[in-house]
């Protein structure tokens, strides 16, 4: 049985290998307060332990993924108080989580939303998706990668249009058009997150080690430059020679048969 949150719901699906977590605050837009991303932490944290779950996934309620940072927490806070506590920096131990995460995101992705989508593995749509970083409107800028990671998923002409007026948002459409999320799921709420968690089934059918090296490789490509993440995915690349379920992929293929990874 998952652990009791107050601003979550955590719970595993489909026998143990998806573990799904709801933002739950719908009356404040699903804001992020720093309560909530202590759980949220905790919840991926607990989720990319477990041996059973081969991938995790993020959704919001009603009409928001997420409306950005609790504006309502952080409006008194002074320079020294963000330095000192390092506000939102814990934030930064997502990228650490090994298992794939993917974002269903339906409504409001706004702020610290967009950005929190954007530190997932995959992303998902709804018809009702909204992106955007409105800071500037409130006299701040974004503060949990939004600036550097937007430009990389839309170019820095719309990014900076949709940070630097606050204003512009991005539908489903052309967030999908521009490569912000993969694809858009039509119909309703369920209809997405259902999607969501049958391509976490998918992943959940592959060797755990092989799709961690894969994300590590991937995410490789964002943080280090060309040649240095093709030597660092041909070395991962190698890696995968050591694993039986290598061999028994290979083999598989050669017998026309489905792989019967191990480390499933
Ligand atoms: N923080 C705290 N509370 C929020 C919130 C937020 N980010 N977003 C919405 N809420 C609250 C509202 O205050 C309101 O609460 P009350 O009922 O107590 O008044 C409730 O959620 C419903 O919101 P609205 O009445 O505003 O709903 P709406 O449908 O009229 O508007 C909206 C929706 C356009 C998303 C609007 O709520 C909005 O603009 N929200 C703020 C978006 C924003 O600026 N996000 C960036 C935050 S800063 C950030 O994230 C910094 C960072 O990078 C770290």
């Amino acid at each position: 049985k998952g652990k009791e949150y107050t601003c979550i719901q955590a719970e595993l699906l489909e026998g143990g290998a998806i573990g799904l977590i709801t933002l739950d605050r719908p009356k404040a837009l699903n804001a992020l307060s720093e309560a909530l991303m202590k759980e949220v932490l905790d919840a991926l944290q607990t989720y990319d332990a477990d041996p059973q779950v081969g991938a995790i996934v993020i959704t919001g309620k009603d009409k928001a993924f997420a409306a950005g940072a609790d504006i309502k927490e952080m409006k008194d806070k002074r320079f020294v108080d963000a330095y000192a506590s390092r506000f939102v920096f814990h934030w930064n131990s997502i990228s650490a989580i090994r298992k794939p995460i993917i974002a269903a995101v339906n409504g409001y992705a706004l702020g610290g939303g967009c950005e929190l989508a954007m530190l997932c593995d995959i992303v998902l749509a709804g018809e009702k998706a909204m992106f955007g970083q409105p800071e500037l409107n409130l006299g701040t800028i974004p503060g949990i990668g939004g600036t550097q990671r937007l430009i990389r998923e839309v170019g820095k002409s719309r990014a900076m249009e949709m940070i630097l007026t606050g204003k512009h948002f991005m539908d489903a459409e052309e967030a999908a058009q521009k490569g912000l999320v993969s694809r858009v799921v039509p119909g309703s709420n369920d209809a997405l997150l259902a999607e969501a968690i049958s391509v976490g089934k998918q992943i959940a059918q592959q060797s755990k080690p092989v799709v961690a090296l894969a994300k590590e490789c991937v995410n490789a490509a964002y943080e280090i430059g060309l040649q240095e993440g093709i030597k660092k995915e041909q070395s991962l690349f190698y890696a995968t020679f050591a694993l039986e379920d290598q061999k028994e992929g290979m083999q598989a293929f050669i017998e026309k048969r489905k792989p019967d990874f191990k480390h499933k």
